[in-house]
């Protein structure tokens, strides 16, 4: 159970919700809820930490963050457990993840407590938004950008942290087709890949429209200059089944230490699965389909939980998954990490943060 240390000063909306939100969820995204946190750092400290009516918030044209783009977020989910309570998935992760991109952003770390209680209380104010549709779930966007207003290229010494909810259906509801990247990339090597910073989504919005407009959903997004070793793919960990062994890309400073990523690595492992983590090229993939070896894809990610992939076009090649009932891994995975997050298992790694 979250104990509070902070006491945030709150003003309550006055239209806000009044009964728990019904079907069908919105659109991943597209809907926020009626409060949010906020908190400004200055001279070295997080002050004025506050809950609010959902607002806009006033910024000069001259604010860093919109020239030189120190930015960074989290994505987090809370359900809505069998018994009506709400509990958030592993919270602590992302308050470390989130101080890892900070420290590569060169922006103020923020203390545990202050991240956690920002969390906690306001998924208390809006507990009504937590949706109990089958696969849906309150979506959980911490964020801190820079405030300064100054265009000589420094870091910033101002900025704030906000919390922003937005309850959330599936992310995707088919199978995935997924086109291998030949000259984008989402990361290199001294680059930001392992942190959660915005620019690392902006520089991939090019590709992810690009291969939408051949008719995919996602990008494979691959190592340069020689784009034979696999990263991610569109804004998730991704993961192969080769034979009896699951595969995934290792944590080379390029990839994102995905929760959802780590979370699949614990179920596989304590299944008594092998998995690796390691280099992969899309040779050794390219061979393992030809030999009918690859027996499962997928991406993982917080927005996306488990996402199949259906086809996945190298160049002119198609290769072809096999049916979902087949899979080895995608399928069991999904509903196995879905009990445990709306408390229709028992939380055997304690990943469940009661609020
Ligand atoms: C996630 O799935 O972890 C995300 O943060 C995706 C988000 C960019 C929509």
């Amino acid at each position: 159970m979250a104990t509070l240390t902070h006491r945030f000063e709150v003003t309550l909306s006055d239209t806000a919700r009044k009964e728990q939100i019904s079907s069908p969820v919105p659109d991943f995204g597209s809907v926020t809820t009626d409060h949010m946190f906020i908190a400004e750092y200055a001279n070295g400290q997080w002050v004025n930490a506050r809950i609010t009516p959902f607002q806009n918030i006033p910024m000069g044209p001259a604010s860093s963050v919109f020239h030189y783009g120190q930015a960074i977020f989290e994505g987090i989910k809370a359900y809505r457990q069998v018994d009506g309570k709400v509990k958030i998935f592993r919270p602590e992760k992302n308050w470390e993840r989130f101080n890892t991109s900070a420290e590569r952003m060169a922006m103020p770390t923020i203390p545990r407590d202050l991240f956690m209680d920002s969390i906690t209380e306001l998924v208390q104010i809006e507990n009504l938004w937590v949706p109990d549709e089958e696969g849906s779930s309150l979506y959980i966007r911490p964020f801190m950008i820079a405030t300064e207003e100054l265009l000589r290229v420094k870091p910033s010494d101002n900025f704030l942290y906000m919390v922003l909810l937005s309850p959330a259906a599936n992310y995707y509801s088919k199978p995935l087709n997924i086109l291998v990247s030949d000259h984008y990339t989402r990361a290199d090597y001294g680059g930001t890949g392992f942190a959660k910073a915005a620019g690392n989504y902006a520089r991939a919005m090019k590709g992810q429209v690009e291969a939408r407009a051949k008719g995919y959903d996602q990008m494979l997004w691959m190592e340069s200059p020689d784009y034979k070793y696999i990263q991610e793919s569109g804004t998730m960990n991704v993961f192969f089944a080769i034979g009896e062994t699951l595969v995934t890309p290792a944590l080379d400073g390029c990839i994102l230490d995905g929760v959802t990523r780590d979370s699949i690595i614990q179920l596989v492992r304590n299944a008594g699965h092998k998995i690796e983590e390691r280099r992969i090229t899309i040779d050794e993939v390219l061979w393992a389909h030809k030999n009918n070896l690859l027996r499962d894809a997928f991406g993982t990610g917080t927005a996306a939980s488990v996402a199949p992939f259906q086809k996945i076009t190298y160049k002119s090649m198609d290769l072809e998954l096999p049916p979902m009932a087949e899979r080895p891994f995608s399928n069991d995975l999904k509903t196995e990490l879905d009990k445990i997050k709306y408390g229709q298992t028992p939380d055997i790694f304690n990943w469940m943060l009661e609020i």
